[in-house]
């Protein structure tokens, strides 16, 4: 498996002691399936799907301990002990001290919005992603990328190409004033940057700029142990910090967090939104009872909190991030990729790796899953997400206007509508082939797969 850095293995810290039988199939079969699913990866079943590559999102396989926390579920609809447990990882491992659960990141994102957005403040972000930012466009704000121009170049080497760009910051400031400012939207890593992470020194940074104008910091929270890692290799005088250290300082500079714990809590489903201000924590709580349930269970099974409060404390193991890290690069060098994000998606892999010739990539495993990535990339939803991408480089408009504009069967509400509506769409043959050059730089690229999706 290697060494890395001339440190450890990414060897896995752990052992499999229960497997799930998968459905062997074939090429035809998946060539049919891809076809009936209109070459939408998101309309696939995944009984057709032998390596499923979509997305990391919910797909962890859980510990013995959080099988095991699973039956000691208590399903009193208030007070879990679930919850106390909850309570108690997060604030052990991220630091917030006011915890609301949540079904999932955009149960939590929703709560946040409503309660921190005053219709027609700015929300600049490190860029974004998708429930997040439309989520704060429903609570009636503006969304403004201010990420480094460096995260918008995929062959540049910079360490930390999540970072928010003081100068972009202070200027949008400067331009409407600071109670025109909701919050910083802060995403470490930056998943629509392939995992892109921020550094210490620029949370530290926005901190004291926060301070300095008197607007809050809110973490995504979603992969923050990702982040953690990154900065432990990478950003000087880290190296010899635990990854539950470094966490625990960088959230230390933001004002609370929100998360789905679909990724680096290891559970299959469940969220959070978690704040230090105690009139912010109480309209949270009020707001998630109209939501989600009672802000002692937020949408959730006890036995759900019980895996995620497990899960929270094995996340933040550095031997377990390390191989997770470790996975992700091994399969990006086997495909010719070098090193960069986190969950990555090398959209110009075919400028790094010009010999990776499609029939070589037709040899890789789930092949054909990365090339129905690349569709969707190029046409996912009828093409709305591409359109988010360039509306987000280009014209900057609302992600709901945009999808509007584009496609106007796509309400912002169906943008993220369930499978079975697109499904049914699919039926009555409304979904759109994807054409080879779409959004793509030349016919290589059109033949080559996408490589770890990371859009969910
Ligand atoms: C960075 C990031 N934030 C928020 C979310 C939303 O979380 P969820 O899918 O749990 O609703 C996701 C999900 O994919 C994500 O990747």
């Amino acid at each position: 498996m290697g060494q890395q850095f001339g440190r450890r293995s990414w060897a896995e810290p752990w052992k499999i002691k229960m497997v799930e039988p998968l459905h062997m199939t074939d090429r035809p079969t998946r060539d049919r399936a891809m076809k009936d699913a209109g070459y939408n990866t998101f309309l696939l079943r995944s009984a057709d799907v032998y390596i499923d590559l979509l997305t990391d999102s919910g797909t962890s396989a859980m510990s013995d301990r959080q099988w095991a926390g699973m039956m000691v579920g208590d399903e009193a609809y208030a007070g879990s002990e679930n919850f106390y447990h909850l309570e108690h990882a997060i604030q052990t491992y991220y630091g917030y001290k006011y915890i609301v659960p949540t079904h999932q990141g955009r149960g939590a994102e929703n709560l946040i919005s409503r309660t921190e957005i005053k219709p027609g403040q700015y929300v600049p972000g490190n860029m974004y992603f998708t429930t997040t930012r439309l989520h704060q466009e429903m609570a009636g704000g503006i969304f403004v990328d201010v990420i480094v121009d460096e995260a918008h170049n995929p062959i540049d080497r910079s360490p930390f190409k999540g970072n928010v760009d003081l100068d972009k910051l202070e200027n949008l400031r400067k331009e409407h004033g600071s109670d025109k400012i909701a919050y910083v939207s802060l995403a470490a890593t930056v998943n629509m940057a392939g995992g892109q992470p921020v550094s210490m020194a620029n949370a530290k940074a926005l901190r004291a700029w926060g301070d300095k104008h008197g607007i809050k910091i809110y973490l995504d929270a979603t992969r923050a142990i990702e982040n953690a890692y990154f900065i432990q290799e990478r950003e000087e005088g880290y190296a010899d910090k635990s990854i539950a250290e470094i966490l625990r300082e960088f959230c230390a500079y933001t004002d609370g967090a929100w998360m789905s714990a679909k990724k680096d809590s290891l559970v299959n489903i469940g969220g959070w939104v978690a704040v230090n201000n105690w009139e912010t924590f109480e309209e949270l709580r009020n707001l998630v009872v109209v939501f989600e349930g009672l802000h002692t269970y937020g949408g959730l099974a006890g036995r759900d909190m019980e895996a995620m409060a497990i899960g929270t404390a094995e996340s933040v193991k550095d031997d377990h991030i390390r191989a997770r890290i470790g996975q992700v690069r091994y399969l990006a060098r086997r495909v010719g990729h070098p090193d960069d994000g986190a969950h990555r998606r090398p959209r110009d892999l075919p400028r790094r790796a010009p010999l990776l010739s499609a029939a070589q990539a037709g040899r890789l495993p789930g092949a054909d899953a990365r090339r129905a990535a690349l569709s969707r990339q190029r046409d996912p939803f009828n093409g709305t997400r591409h359109r988010e991408r360039r509306a987000q480089r280009e014209d900057r408009r609302p992600l709901s206007s945009q999808a509007r504009t584009h496609a106007p069967h796509h309400s912002a509400s169906r943008l993220h509508a369930g499978a079975h509506g697109r499904r049914r769409r699919v039926g009555e043959g409304r979904l759109r082939t994807p054409r080879v050059g779409e959004g793509a730089q030349d016919g290589v690229r059109a033949q080559v797969p996408a490589v770890l999706p990371s859009e969910v």
